[in-house]
């Protein structure tokens, strides 16, 4: 038997829970993998809320929470070339990552580098190919300055790493707490929060700032950004919407996708191929992705692993270790 960490209805944490189940059996194109560790992002519980992505099939209960793994193929499905059994992979799994063994289509599988280590791997499918996809949709030249909201989060961190690699200067907003995190990525760190200006009223902590696309433009070089990559959405890809006079292919959010076109912005173009997860893997081979795991858990702290990245503030990547 294999266990599993599932969510039994659509709801909050109340319907999540822990199953044994046979591990499941590689159809076409499909790979059964042992997993080894599997990385924690905000769609799970988004997804576990009763959120689906356009043209997914209808959810059927229990559904494995997890949407990203490293692990060891076990077995491999027809028709699939280039994966053995034995094979250090990662990717996004069909059947969920929170688990003991899932299954990886091969055509969102890659290999996985001998110098990253299972949790690392874990942390690259959908963080770093969402900041890889983003960034070169953006295709800033080096020396152009890029606002990153949430810097400070999965897809932040990534998506800062890569800019510096590219040349491109980079300005993030991020709660204080995460200064020094944030200015360790080479990036300029702006304080999240509604200012007076925005707030009205004053607010405990923030009461003094000045709005928040005056504090980019002050902590910016030059005074000025010349695209937004938004992983906040609301009320803050609202006022740093502002800051772009030209929003056509400046402005992308993967927050709030249903809402940035009112803005002249767009959603991140996700790729979702093994050939962008090949692209990431060799980065973080190279060092120009150095995966910030801040937090592991076992798999059966499955469930604090979850609640660390649904409270909004988590640092980095949060990982799950199966069998650690
Ligand atoms: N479309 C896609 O394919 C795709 C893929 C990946 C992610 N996403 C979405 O992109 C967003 C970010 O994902 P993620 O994985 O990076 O999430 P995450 O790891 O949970 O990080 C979110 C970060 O945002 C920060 N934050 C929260 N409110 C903020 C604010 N007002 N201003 C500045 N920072 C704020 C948080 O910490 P602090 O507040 O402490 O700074 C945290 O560091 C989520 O909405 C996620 O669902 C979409």
């Amino acid at each position: 038997m294999s266990k599993a960490y599932v969510f039994t209805r659509f709801g909050g944490p109340e319907v999540e829970a822990f199953v044994e189940q046979d591990p499941p059996e590689p159809g076409p194109g499909q790979l059964l993998v042992a997993v080894r560790a599997a990385g924690v992002n905000p769609v799970d519980w988004k997804l576990r809320a009763g959120k689906r992505r356009p043209g997914a099939p209808p959810a059927e209960f229990p559904e494995v929470l997890g949407s990203e793994v490293a692990g060891v193929v076990e077995a491999v499905g027809a028709g699939v070339d280039g994966f053995a059994v034995g094979d250090e992979v990662f990717g996004n799994p069909d059947t969920g990552g929170y688990a003991e063994h899932t299954l990886l289509p091969a055509s969102l599988t890659a290999h996985k580098p001998a110098g990253l280590s299972f949790t690392e791997a874990a942390a690259l499918p959908v963080a770093a190919a969402t900041a890889y996809d983003g960034v070169r949709q953006l295709d800033l030249p080096a020396g152009a300055t890029l606002l990153i909201t949430g810097v400070g989060g999965g897809v932040g961190v990534a998506a800062a790493q890569l800019a510096r690699h590219y040349g491109v200067r980079v300005v993030g907003t991020a709660s204080a707490g995460k200064k020094d995190f944030v200015e360790a990525l080479g990036a300029v760190h702006v304080p999240a929060g509604r200012g007076v200006a925005e707030s009205g009223v004053p607010e405990s902590g923030v009461a003094d700032l000045p709005a928040l696309a005056d504090r980019v433009r002050a902590a910016a070089p030059g005074g000025r950004v010349d695209a937004v990559f938004d992983l906040v959405g609301g009320e803050d890809l609202a006022a740093v919407a502002s800051l772009l006079p030209d929003r056509r292919g400046k402005l992308i959010t993967a927050a709030a996708k249903e809402t940035v076109a009112e803005l002249g912005g767009a959603a991140v173009a996700r790729a979702r191929t093994s050939e962008v997860l090949d692209a990431v893997a060799r980065l973080a081979a190279d060092g120009v992705l150095r995966p910030q795991v801040t937090a592991t858990y076992p798999l059966e702290r499955a469930d604090e692993a979850l609640r660390a990245v649904e409270g909004g503030h988590a640092r980095g990547k949060v990982v799950i270790e199966v069998g650690a």
